[in-house]
């Protein structure tokens, strides 16, 4: 396993002006995994200026170029999944095959955008008054600022990067601090499958604000993309305003999981396990409140209770492993803290209920039953597998409660009425339902949320445009 622990600023590697590390942890064990040179503004505003220098050469190369390029780096993420899965697994602690899912994830965005970057079309058109033609075309943004999450090493930032390098920028990242060393081989990578000097830099820091400040005032930057929470997302379009930054933001979620009686129950508990449960639970479109009818509530709990309770919980690295540790000690204390006041506001726990006395940061997968509407825990995202159920007897009332959210990300409905369940669909007030599924992610289709979910798409043929801009040229001829 290569395990690359300098920045990189126009493709070479080397370390910050200030020589400070950031500590990489293993959240299975607490043990020390790497040091890494962290950032000072002068390394970002550094990363920037090599991105301004790389930027015109990589939009001025043939779009056939650039779509080849993007194939060779799929190529070289999935010849080397296996190593990546294991640095996943070692910074983020998911399990190898939660790990393998994400690589192979993550390399399918250069996949879909390389086939993207050849098609990026304007349109020309006379106008009304037939006076002139109207010619639109998608020029890129230019340097594209990332903040990437945690909770998908590899994937957050592939999403972001393909289709910002398809259109022709050039790309200066900051890796989350607990995850940054999938980060720093993905960038390599993507350099030794073709990508030029320059266009990808990644910059890790300690000092996120210091970091932010650097990147936002250079002049070259013209865009911002984060992943991350709803507070922080805030927080960055307050200060992208100063320089009216285009954004992209893939904020939190609150999603519903809504089973009718007529649910397919098997369908229902699978789906279930896999919205909640993927990557250990630490994803924005994991299912956070279930709605249960109340005709199939008890066999639903039961059923979710004895699958969430047979969970193999342990080190991701370990064979069979089902559930890995939570990202950090905070990650735990925030999770029991809302387990403990749905407890106190008349929860009852069918399985699990509190962190594993052992090193590493373990969480019981736990269901919780009768859970009040009014707890936190239905408020605010879990990033944890617990799986709060509550009851309901009526379609409208259910939907209600469901949008009853300030997010809008994602939603999940089971029922085998199709008519039923695309009524319902249609009324959730989120950027993605899952119709009788529980996993939606696919670098095919658009992921992004409504209302304080986020702003823009990512994937899909809209994702490239999300980093291109709309310029009108009229024209006489
Ligand atoms: C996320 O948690 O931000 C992404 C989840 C996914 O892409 O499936």
């Amino acid at each position: 396993m290569t395990m690359q622990t300098q920045m990189l600023i126009d493709g070479r590697w080397r370390d910050g002006v200030d020589s400070e590390r950031i500590d990489v942890l293993d959240p299975a064990t607490e043990d020390l995994v790497a040091e890494v040179s962290a950032g000072t503004p002068a390394d970002a505003v550094a990363a920037c200026d090599a991105a301004a220098a790389a930027q015109p050469g990589w939009a001025a190369a043939p779009p056939r170029t650039r779509s080849e390029t993007l194939r060779a780096c799929y190529e070289i993420l999935v010849a080397h999944s296996g190593e990546l899965a294991e640095l996943i697994t070692r910074e983020h602690g998911k399990p190898t095959a939660d790990a393998l899912a994400e690589v192979a994830y993550s390399a399918e965005f250069f996949r879909w955008n390389a086939e993207e970057a050849v098609r990026i079309h304007g349109t020309v058109s006379t106008a009304p008054a037939g006076d002139k033609r109207v010619i639109t075309r998608h020029p890129p943004v230019g340097v594209v600022a990332m903040i990437t999450p945690w909770n998908f090493p590899a994937a957050m930032i592939t999403r972001k990067v393909a289709p910002a390098l398809a259109a022709g920028n050039a790309v200066v990242i900051k890796p989350a601090r607990d995850t940054p060393l999938t980060a720093l081989r993905v960038a390599g990578l993507l350099e030794e499958a073709g990508v030029p000097p320059g266009v990808v830099n990644v910059v890790p820091t300690r000092a996120s604000g210091d970091w932010l400040d650097a990147v936002v005032d250079h002049r070259a930057v013209r865009m911002l993309s984060f992943t991350g929470s709803t507070e922080v997302g805030k927080m960055l379009l307050r200060r992208c305003a100063d320089r009216v930054l285009k954004v992209g933001m893939e904020l939190g979620g609150n999603a519903p999981f809504i089973v009718f009686a007529d649910a397919d129950l098997d369908a229902a508990i699978e789906g279930a396990m896999v919205a909640k449960m993927r990557h250990s639970a630490e994803t924005c479109v994991s299912a956070n409140r279930f709605f249960v009818e109340s005709p199939v509530h008890d066999e639903f709990v039961e059923r979710l209770g004895a699958a969430m309770g047979a969970l193999k919980v342990g080190n991701g690295l370990e064979p069979g492993v089902e559930c890995g540790p939570m990202i950090n000690a905070s990650a735990i204390a925030s999770i029991d803290g809302l387990v403990q006041g749905a407890l106190q506001n008349g929860a009852r726990t069918v399985t699990g209920g509190g962190p594993l006395d052992r090193p590493g940061f373990f969480y019981e997968p736990t269901v919780l039953a009768g859970v009040d509407p009014s707890s936190p825990i239905t408020r605010e995202e879990i990033f944890g597998p617990v799986a709060p159920v509550a009851t309901f007897d009526d379609t409208d009332a259910v939907i209600a409660a469901a949008n009853d959210t300030e997010m809008g990300l994602m939603g999940y409905v089971y029922t085998t009425d199709l008519a039923k369940g695309l009524r319902v669909s249609e009324r959730i007030e989120a950027g993605m339902v899952g119709l009788n599924r529980g996993i939606l992610s696919d670098p095919a289709a658009p992921f992004g949320g409504m209302k304080q979910s986020g702003l823009g798409r990512e994937g899909a043929s809209e994702g490239i445009y999300e980093f291109c801009e709309t310029q009108y040229i009229a024209t006489n001829w």
